[in-house]
């Protein structure tokens, strides 16, 4: 029976580029498990789209003298294209900017509204006499009270990493003209996270056991030191979702509180322009089907403790409000966030342009090659660090070496001494030494499974690479460019042995390197493309157009592809080319190094 998996990926802000860090932290992971699940025959619903309110992307806005829609879009587009590059197979990468996306949102609202989890609550907050308005807290700095620094946000101190009591900071000024704010009284919706505290404790100790031990013990480790505590879901503020209310409309929804929500919104979003209809319901109301969340170490709190907890909450009053039938939504599954990848050294910045940008980077390399070292150094268990000489020498001794010229080296010795075909062998004549290369290959469908499965994505790339230095091994003992010349029928045995061997790693290596894989599959002359197309569509509702990313399978119901090589002897082939450029380090790192920071 095939699984119904959601891959689930962090919306990223759209007030910045995407960089390598990003890619390596969600993106990428997540476009790596779902390529898995499709080989496998399960069905996969992978979404995520732009975070396009909050006050990250006005404040971009203010700075630029832009207005927040146009920053917003702006952004969006650059997302479509680095995704489309790099070949992260949204189903639907849409935005949180649309009209199904507000009406989901306020209907959650609404649900944990009638089920008693919201109460409202008077507090001061800023208020700037200059510009009229109240000021979001990441908007005024001023002297942090608890250790002195001056350039402390009102929420939050940099230096002393404290968050803070808004109202507490010394000598408030706005970031927008520098005037001095004044605290004036304002009502706000507050969500009673306490109330749901044992449920989301209960959530995260049912998943301990598989979770990533960062991700559990920062969560669950914060609920028991800390509790949950009520959490304010509205804000002064006129870009984002009305506060579904009467009198409350010229208030807006908590930025974090809608953007999760995005995840299911996004899949009713898909069943409307795919013409899937209802079929979202097969993962969001259906306990057996798997959501795997995909986001960055900074995300953790919100996906495994908040978003449940507005999930368990809202509980099947939600579907209630929205389609009629009471009905619970699923919990999330796994939520294996990453670290941080570095790069060289340091933190990167956008600011400072210490960065190895996602769409720059692509104008120089090839995306496999990119997906492969941004896989080796994934920040799994802790943060990795990105060099220049490391890209090289990853791409230059594995992916090169091992991997591509042993591919490149099999096909086109089989294209030319056997005329464009596989060898035409008696497969009963396979020696011990061919069958037995064949099984441990054949085995690599298990543990290469069992790492995919289990989103231990490093692993799987370093069983498929040693599997391929077995196939070197092989290749170095029988030696069929010898063979030929005196014993054309073992040299034969060999390279038909070596071909199916490279014919099932390119089904290992897939998942990472999409693009390569598909080429040798073509090689192979294999009609049926392993994976689908991406392509993008103008969407248009009463908020206006927005375009999203969208996938779509090669055929409707491709069967289950993660199987060991079928090879025929004597198939025919296509003209093998090179999979891969070896890079010229006295060039690449020089140069790149120097980009950095300028
Ligand atoms: N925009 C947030 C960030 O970049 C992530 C939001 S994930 C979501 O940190 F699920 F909440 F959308
Ligand atoms: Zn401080």
């Amino acid at each position: 029976m095939p699984e119904n998996i959601l891959i689930a990926i962090a919306w990223p802000y759209a007030n910045a580029e995407i960089h390598v860090g990003n890619i390596t932290g969600s993106h990428l992971p997540g476009d790596i498990t779902a390529r898995y699940h499709r080989l496998k025959g399960n069905k996969v619903l992978m979404v995520s789209g732009t975070d396009s309110h909050g006050t990250p992307v006005t404040i971009r806005a203010d700075a630029e003298g832009k207005s927040v829609e146009e920053v917003y879009k702006f952004f969006h587009h650059s997302f479509l294209d680095v995704f489309q590059g790099y070949g992260i197979t949204y189903d639907l990468f849409t935005s949180t900017h649309t009209e199904n996306h507000f009406k989901v949102s306020q209907t959650i609202f609404l649900a944990l509204r009638e089920n008693g989890y919201l109460y409202t609550e008077i507090r001061p907050q800023w208020y700037s006499p200059a510009a009229g308005k109240f000021l979001p807290d990441r908007y005024v700095e001023g002297v942090c009270y608890l250790c002195g620094f001056t350039g402390a946000r009102s929420d939050q101190c940099d230096q002393c990493g404290n968050v803070l009591e808004p109202e507490k900071l010394i000598n408030p000024h706005s970031k927008i003209d520098n005037s001095t704010p004044e605290l004036r009284e304002t009502e706000h919706y507050f969500l009673d996270l306490s109330k749901l505290e044992v449920k989301v404790a209960e959530f995260l100790r049912a998943r301990k056991s598989y979770w990533r031990e960062t991700v559990s013990g920062q969560s669950l480790g914060q609920i028991e030191s800390d509790g949950l505590k009520p959490r304010p879901i509205t804000r002064d503020l006129d870009w984002g979702i009305p506060v579904p209310v009467q009198g409350w409309e010229h208030k807006c929804i908590y930025v974090w509180f809608e953007a999760v929500i995005g995840y299911l919104s996004a899949a009713i979003e898909w069943g409307q322009v795919s013409g899937s209809g209802e079929a979202w319901r097969e993962w969001w109301i259906n306990p057996a089907a798997k959501s795997f969340y995909f986001i960055g170490k900074d995300n953790i709190f919100f996906h495994a403790a908040w978003w449940p907890a507005q999930l368990m909450g809202a509980g099947s009053t939600f579907m209630k409000l929205f389609a009629g039938d009471e009905v619970p939504l699923t919990l999330p599954y796994d939520v294996p966030a990453n670290q941080f990848m570095n790069l060289e050294n340091a933190k990167i910045s956008g600011s400072r342009n210490w960065a190895v940008w996602g769409r720059d980077a692509l104008t120089r390399y090839d995306p496999d090659a990119l997906r492969y070292y941004l896989t080796v150094n994934m920040p799994e268990a802790k943060d990795s660090d990105w060099t220049w000489e490391e890209f090289v020498a990853h791409n230059n001794n594995e992916l090169v070496a091992t991997w591509g010229n042993l591919a490149n080296r099999v096909l086109s010795f089989a294209f030319k001494h056997w005329d464009g075909h596989v060898p035409p062998v008696e497969v009963t004549m396979l020696r011990p030494a061919d069958l037995s290369l064949l099984a441990v290959i054949d085995d690599g469908f298990n543990t290469v499974s069992g790492y995919y499965k289990t989103v231990k994505i490093r692993e799987a790339l370093r069983e498929a690479l040693r599997l391929a230095t077995e196939v070197n091994r092989y290749l170095d003992i029988h030696a069929p460019w010898t063979a030929i010349k005196t014993d054309r029928d073992s040299a034969a045995l060999t390279i038909y042995t070596a071909l199916k061997a490279i014919d099932s790693l390119k089904v290992l290596f897939a998942p990472v390197l999409p693009f390569s894989s598909e080429k040798l599959h073509t090689f192979f002359g294999y009609e049926i493309p392993l994976f689908g197309e991406q392509y993008t569509q103008s969407l248009t509702d009463s908020l206006g157009e927005h375009t999203a990313l969208r996938y779509k399978p090669a055929q409707p119901n491709l069967p289950n592809q993660w199987l060991p090589s079928q090879l025929q002897p004597g198939q025919t082939l296509l003209q093998p080319a090179p999979l891969f450029k070896k890079l010229d380090e006295k060039i690449v790192v020089p140069e790149e190094k120097a980009r950095l920071g300028q």
